[in-house]
């Protein structure tokens, strides 16, 4: 169901640019990252270096991006986007490289999507600004070494292992952008709710921040969606009742479960006896990407406590029993 979908859909980009925090002090959340965050970024503006490199990575549409704006922003430093997928020669990275200039941020999103033969060359450039290339051909080519400006690289990953290790090592700051807690969630819609110049009611608030996933993303999205009902169907103010019934028209259940999601414990629990399932044979069951389970579904669900993983495959868990038990109220 597209409307619970973590990935940013198609024509959601100006909506988004609209909300996102563009300092610190706007960024909701996180604590722990942010606080770690301003302290690398004060103490290479203080010595007048550039920062580090930074990895962050984490469950789509939390924050990763505008956090990595937000750092370029307070280091006051030119940023420079790409990622990894639009990378696709070893001279394009270098073409991108060498015209950075110093303290500038190199910001590639989806940085486990590199190509080997392009990942090859982020590696001296990471580890002491140059890049090895090759002139001429034959017997006469030879290698030569060219000197970079000291830019920061920052990448963004939702597949954390799928990183090589000697990428990995490269970052001097690694950061785990995690699910919002409900009471973020609660602030946030607050935030987008005053921007967008929207009023609403404390509890359709909290069925929102309930129901969206620990995901900013999604919370902001749904709100767009709500705002429709509550300006057709009310007065434009969204009360809790206009939530509710919004949401149950989008059939959104109260832990935010996507249509998926109660397909994927229910195929465990009814064709599988609970599990272990391996995630090919899952895939193939319920008709559904492995990597999509993995990196959408998956995440959500041990995050909530319906499925674990084990060394022999995913198991749904009790309070996935209970979710399809016949007395349960849900379904
Ligand atoms: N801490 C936050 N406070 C307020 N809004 C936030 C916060 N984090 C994210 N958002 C909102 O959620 C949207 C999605 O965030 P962002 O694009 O940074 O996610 P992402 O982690 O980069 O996702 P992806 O993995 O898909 O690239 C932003 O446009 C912003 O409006
Ligand atoms: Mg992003």
């Amino acid at each position: 169901m597209e409307i619970l979908s973590p990935r940013r859909l198609e024509g959601e980009d100006v909506f988004e640019r609209s909300l996102r925090p563009r300092s610190f002090s706007e960024f909701i959340g996180q604590k722990n990252v942010v606080s770690n965050l301003r302290v690398y970024v004060f103490a290479a503006a203080k010595r007048g270096e550039p920062l580090d490199h930074v990895l962050l990575h984490g469950p789509a549409g939390l924050g990763k991006t505008t956090l990595a704006m937000i750092i370029a922003r307070e280091m006051g430093a030119r940023l420079r986007v790409t990622s990894g997928p639009a990378i696709e020669r070893p001279g394009d990275l270098a073409s991108i490289l060498s015209t950075l200039e110093k303290g500038d941020v190199l910001f590639i999103d989806e940085i486990h999507r590199l190509h080997p033969s392009v990942e090859e060359v982020l590696y001296p450039a990471m580890e002491d600004f140059s890049l090895d290339i090759v002139v001429g051909k034959g017997a006469g080519a030879r290698d030569i070494r060219i000197k970079l400006s000291p830019f920061t690289l920052i990448g963004a990953t939702t597949r954390f292992a799928r990183l090589t290790s000697p990428l990995r090592s490269r970052f001097g700051i690694i950061e785990r952008i995690d699910f919002y807690p409900e009471d973020e969630m609660k602030e946030i819609i607050e935030r987008s709710c005053r921007i967008l110049g929207i009023e609403i009611e404390n509890d359709a608030r909290d069925e929102i921040a309930a129901r969206s996933r620990g995901t900013p993303r999604i919370a902001n999205r749904l709100l767009r969606r709500i705002r429709d009902f509550a300006e057709v169907e009310g007065d434009g103010r969204i009360t809790g009742e206009i939530a509710r019934n919004a949401l149950e028209r989008l059939r959104i259940d109260q832990y935010g479960l996507d249509e998926t999601e109660r397909r994927i414990l229910r195929i465990i629990i009814e064709d599988f006896g609970g599990g272990p399932v391996g995630l090919k044979t899952l895939a193939a069951a319920i008709k559904e990407e492995g990597e999509t389970i993995e990196e959408v579904h998956e995440p959500y669900l041990i995050q909530k406590g319906f499925l674990a993983r084990t060394p022999r495959g995913r198991v749904a868990t009790e309070k996935a029993f209970k979710l399809f038990s016949p007395d349960s109220t849900l379904f």
